[in-house]
């Protein structure tokens, strides 16, 4: 007979695994960029907005899916349709997704692990500003520096998996995310206390409406995707471990919830103290790569500042990677009948082997393009988070809207809200997300040259 399949030990022990593979790079580097950049306060004002419309009726929806069906991401929608049918392809898309996010994740991961080191060797603290810029040009050309980190990251997450959903997952997760939340925590009094605080509470919330364009909106949507998890199989592969008896919508809540205020922590924790040092918020890697351990070398406390800021990214990458190998590991465990060991160490090392030419994009292979003179990594990051997650989401909403069964089935699960949460929920996922994912989806195809690349490639 077949092992029994596994489920969370509890309701905190689900709602810190979920809320720690939401909170990752996202939260802490890429949001309170872009707030900064898209209007400050407008920006954060549409953002809540896209997250209740969207974000939160597609975790719903996923989640909804996985405790139903108790199955991987692709089992799930065998299971919902009683046969292998087109459905699979959403389940097939995720899974898919995961896979190439699990294998470029890693590989920054990486880099902020050599960070943590840097930060407990003392590198940082009263180095010279020039000096310490450098270090991410030098990180990024050395491949084999960068190939040792990605592979300690990669093993760190297999160690975790291979222990299983309670012995690995949940008990790290209820580790790893109260320290999480408490250096961030210290991080971000240590901004409110810094005299930029005034200067990065203007730059995060102050509202311009000015800077708002209908690319900010955009923005902002597909960022909730990302941001949650969503589209890449995790969300559905953890719902399908929740108890019968849990309540779905609030653990759903509290995950949105604890991801949207470690967003906004983040950017109070990282923007003030950047402007205390006189230094501009960079875009891109070169936000926390660059100018945070800049600011780290400069202001009082910078040596052990920079070791809980750099842990904390650490912690953020190791919580949401797990889930995206969890998410692969457990369609081979469903749907091929492989163990837990076999699964977890061919998936690490896949994923480990795909990786590689992202830690070589900046080296070895920094003459090769792909996508639209894209660097492999940034081709690969293209795909994942443009495309395949939007397009999973679009067809997850559509599917659990229109096509899955009677309402009983879908209000039954959505029993612990109040009377008015499931109609709601309803309208949201038939009309309202999925026109809102498709509207992002064609405008990201529009803008990456997507048609121009693939009419290239068929002359
Ligand atoms: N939700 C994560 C974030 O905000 C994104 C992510 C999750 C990426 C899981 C990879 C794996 O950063
Ligand atoms: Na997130």
């Amino acid at each position: 007979t077949p092992a029994q399949r596994p489920q969370w030990g509890t309701r905190i022990g689900f709602v810190l695994a979920a809320a720690g593979s939401a909170v990752g790079l996202g939260n802490i580097w890429k949001f309170p960029y872009i707030a900064g950049q898209n209007g400050g306060g407008a920006f954060v004002l549409v953002y809540l907005v896209c997250i209740v419309l969207v974000g939160l009726p597609i975790m719903l929806a996923e989640l909804m899916v996985g405790r139903h069906t108790k199955k991987d991401a692709i089992g799930a929608f065998i299971a919902l349709e009683h046969k292998r049918s087109w459905w699979q392809t959403p389940g097939w898309i995720s899974v898919s997704a995961a896979f190439i996010i699990s294998s470029y994740y890693s590989v920054v991961a990486g880099w902020t692990l050599d960070y943590v080191y840097r930060a407990l060797m003392g590198r940082f603290a009263g180095t010279d500003p020039a000096v310490v810029e450098g270090m991410f040009g030098t990180l990024i050309a050395d491949g084999s520096r960068q190939m040792v980190w990605h592979f300690v990251f990669m093993a760190l997450c297999l160690a975790i998996v291979i222990s299983g959903v309670q012995k690995g997952i949940e008990r790290w997760s209820k580790i790893l995310m109260p320290i999480l939340f408490l250096l961030l925590t210290l991080l971000f009094v240590n901004g409110m206390i810094s005299p930029g605080a005034r200067q990065g509470l203007e730059f995060m919330f102050s509202p311009d409406f000015n800077k708002l364009t209908p690319g900010s909106v955009l923005e902002a949507l597909g960022h909730s995707f990302f941001t949650l998890s969503l589209g890449m199989a995790a969300m559905i592969t953890y719902g399908s471990y929740l108890k019968r008896e849990e309540d779905l919508f609030a653990a759903g809540l509290r995950v949105v919830i604890l991801d949207t205020v470690i967003a906004l922590m983040a950017g109070l924790a990282i923007f003030p103290i950047v402007f205390a040092v006189g230094m501009a918020p960079a875009a891109g890697p070169g936000l926390i790569f660059k100018t945070i351990p800049v600011v780290f070398s400069q202001i009082p406390g910078g040596a052990i500042l920079a070791v809980f800021f750099f842990l904390l990214l650490s912690f953020a990458a190791l919580t949401s990677n797990i889930s995206l190998l969890e998410a692969q590991v457990a369609y081979l465990i469903d749907e091929r009948g492989w163990g837990r060991k076999t699964a977890t160490c061919t998936i690490a090392a896949l994923a480990f082997t795909v990786g590689i030419p992202t830690a070589l994009s900046y080296n070895v292979m920094a003459d090769w393009t792909f996508i639209g003179n894209r660097s492999f990594f940034d081709s690969a990051d293209l795909i994942a988070s443009n495309y395949l997650l939007p397009i999973a989401g679009l067809l997850i909403a559509i599917y659990v809207g229109w096509f899955w069964g009677g309402d009983e089935e879908k209000e039954e699960l959505m029993a612990g809200g109040a009377g008015w949460v499931y109609p709601v929920w309803h309208v949201l996922i038939r009309f309202v997300s999925p026109l809102a994912v498709a509207i992002v989806l064609y405008y990201k195809i529009d803008e990456a040259g997507l048609w121009a690349w693939l009419h290239g490639l068929l002359q």
